[in-house]
């Protein structure tokens, strides 16, 4: 049969279209995507063509990512325990989802990745796969073979002439993946969660201390819930989030080191370069800030931490999750506006916003005297809010 492998071109994914092609003597179709990881596809190219792969497949998905994952996503304000705004989690559906289209067309029986079984990407690509192609045969090489150690791993690479970059046969530091929203490193020096992370792990901000000691202004446009423009300039989605990670990136913005709970059960420690996407998320609430309604608001933040756990936990494709999105999608229709934000060394604080659909009325709260709200109404609004308290104390709470 045939197989479509998620295929990067580094090492890992390297030895599993060999080992494919041995152990399962099939014939491997790979997919490399482009999700503005940053680097060169026309290597994974190369390579796939050495390793005598006939079916390849280059795909630039960023606007895509950006566009129907990453947005809708924002428009929850999305953070899985607290913090983690969940750059990894977002891409598996999308990679997953192209694969099983092109086993489609290739007529492949299977797809195939490169996550190890510990973790929580062989869930998310594997609960994709399945949601949108029930009958699919799944490959998961590092659940199967014996390369159970990066020694055997190289040993198994250099028998089969894959090309080793010089740095990798030694101990690779630390694992890494990025795509436009972020860049996670996980494991080997980053394994002790006392120890803080060194310089060299960040890859795509500068350290807070080095930023420049000016603070940067930039104004944020949001349509309907989705950023659309940048200091009046329209920005198509991917570019908008490249924009925001240069500048926060060049503020320091969006560094996380986080012990997490995975969905297989085990605790991992993460560190997370997120620039862009912690900008926007900082802007998305001061837009929301005037032109949500309170209760509509504060249903949605109720809500939200369960989103941000269907991700997480790879549930993209489930009826759960697109009936949540539903109503975040709704909540959205007057989420319009303007924002000014001030990236600052680390931080990025909402210093202005205005919108055509504000909620925010000056006349009702300003101290000054108005002509729109009796203040004489709160007494008795107190009053009933008070009543059980006062019944309350009858019995004898609060003595
Ligand atoms: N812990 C993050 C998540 O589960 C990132 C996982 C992948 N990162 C990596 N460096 N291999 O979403
Ligand atoms: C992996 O195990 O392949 C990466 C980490 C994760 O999926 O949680």
């Amino acid at each position: 049969g045939k197989v479509v492998l998620a295929y990067s071109g580094g090492l890992d994914t390297s030895v599993i279209l060999k080992w494919l092609q041995e152990a399962y003597g099939c014939e491997v179709v790979t997919f490399t995507a482009d999700l503005g990881q940053g680097e060169e596809l026309e290597p994974a190219r190369r390579k796939a063509e050495m390793a005598g792969v006939k079916e390849i497949f280059i795909e630039d998905l960023r606007e895509e990512f950006t566009r129907d994952f990453v947005f809708p996503m924002f428009r929850a304000n999305a953070l899985y325990e607290g913090v983690y705004l969940l750059g990894t989690s977002i891409a598996r559906p999308l990679i997953a989802k192209r694969q099983i289209e092109i086993a489609r067309k290739v007529g492949a029986d299977a797809v195939a990745h490169g996550a190890t079984g510990k973790g929580n990407d062989q869930v998310r690509f594997e609960l994709s796969y399945y949601a949108l192609e029930p009958g699919i045969r799944v490959i998961a090489p590092w659940r199967e073979w014996d390369l159970t150690s990066r020694t055997k791993l190289i040993d198994f690479a250099e028998k089969h002439q894959i090309p080793i970059a010089k740095d990798k046969r030694g101990e690779a530091p630390f694992s890494v993946d990025a795509n436009l929203l972020h860049t996670s490193s996980e494991g080997k020096v980053l394994e002790d969660p006392w120890e803080e992370p060194g310089e060299f792990v960040y890859s795509r901000t500068v350290s807070p201390e080095a930023a420049p000691d000016k603070p940067t202004y930039i104004e944020v446009e949001f349509e309907r819930g989705d950023a659309v423009a940048i200091d009046g300039e329209r920005l198509s989605p991917a570019t908008l989030l490249a924009r925001l990670n240069d500048l926060g990136g060049a503020n320091g913005i969006g560094r996380l080191d986080l012990v997490e709970n995975r969905f297989v059960g085990m605790k991992s420690r993460g560190v997370y370069e997120t620039p862009g996407g912690t900008v926007l998320h900082a802007a998305h609430r001061g837009i929301e800030s005037i032109t949500l309604d309170r209760g509509a608001g504060h249903l949605k933040d109720e809500l939200m931490p369960r989103y941000a756990e269907l991700i997480y936990n790879g549930f993209w494709f489930s009826p759960e999750r697109e009936m949540l999105q539903a109503l975040i999608d709704k909540s959205q229709e007057h989420v319009s506006g303007t924002v000014r934000l001030k990236l600052y060394k680390g931080s990025v604080r909402v210093v202005g916003r205005k919108s055509p659909n504000t909620l925010y009325s000056l006349s009702h709260v300003t101290f000054e005297e108005d002509a729109v709200y009796d203040q004489h109404d709160a007494e008795g609004f107190i009053k009933l809010n008070a009543l059980r308290l006062k019944l309350l104390r009858r019995r004898g709470m609060n003595q």
